[in-house]
């Protein structure tokens, strides 16, 4: 490829297994990308330990009362590595619209839900699939967007759906729900980066569907 593989920031703040997916995909020699940085904004977050087994980069940025500062903060780390492209993968914070601006078009996100169901703020973890459940959804899935200053409401890179089964619970239905993400978060990446999807495409094709 051109210019070598595009360089991935991926930011976290927990388990991280969509960041091991994106690692694991990241060793294939034909796949387009590789992790320069992960970021967590939580000390504790075993995704950097991940990260460190990866022997990639890992840094911790502590949120900040004043986003925008943190949103600087993130900048200067992610200039550091050269990133090009940052990935949100069970990062629970909102990035400041400086932040969004300043990467726009270049932010995914991966959401446990088909987005616009059961998204927005405070709709994360455990809480979307109770919702899901609550609500007697037969089907539920993950969407990959782009990020923008609306939460979860950017446009759709790709979905995956899967069945509610009749007794599934949080655990059951999440579990089903991340085998999904692993696969779709490396490929959603995959189109992104290579060109194959385009962030000003979509966001013209929802500006006309509405
Ligand atoms: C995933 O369900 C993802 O969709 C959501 O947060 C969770 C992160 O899980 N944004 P992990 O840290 O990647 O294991």
């Amino acid at each position: 490829m051109r210019g070598g593989r595009a360089r991935l920031a991926v930011l976290v703040s927990g388990r991280g297994t969509n960041l091991q997916a994106i690692l694991d995909a990241t060793r294939a020699a034909d796949y387009p990308a590789e992790v320069v940085v992960v970021v967590s904004d939580r000390p504790g977050a075993y995704a950097l330990e991940r990260a460190r087994q990866a022997g990639v980069p890992a840094h911790v940025v502590p949120w900040s009362r004043d986003p925008a500062d943190f949103g600087r903060r993130l900048a200067e780390v992610l200039d550091a590595h050269q990133a090009q492209w940052v990935c949100l993968a069970g990062f629970l914070r909102i990035l400041p619209p400086e932040f969004v601006q300043r990467y726009r078009g270049r932010i995914l996100n991966i959401h446990p839900s088909l987005l616009p169901a059961f998204g927005g703020r405070g709709m994360y973890g455990e809480r979307v699939h109770q919702a899901v459940l609550a609500s007697g959804a037969v089907e539920s899935g993950c969407t990959v967007h782009f990020v923008t200053e609306d939460v979860d409401a950017g446009p759709v890179v790709a979905q995956a759906r899967v069945p509610v089964l009749p007794d599934d619970t949080v655990e059951t239905l999440a579990a089903r729900v991340a085998e999904q993400e692993h696969r779709l978060y490396p490929e959603a990446i995959r189109r992104v980066v290579t060109g194959q999807v385009r962030f000003d495409d979509l966001a013209a094709a929802e500006q006309l569907a509405r």
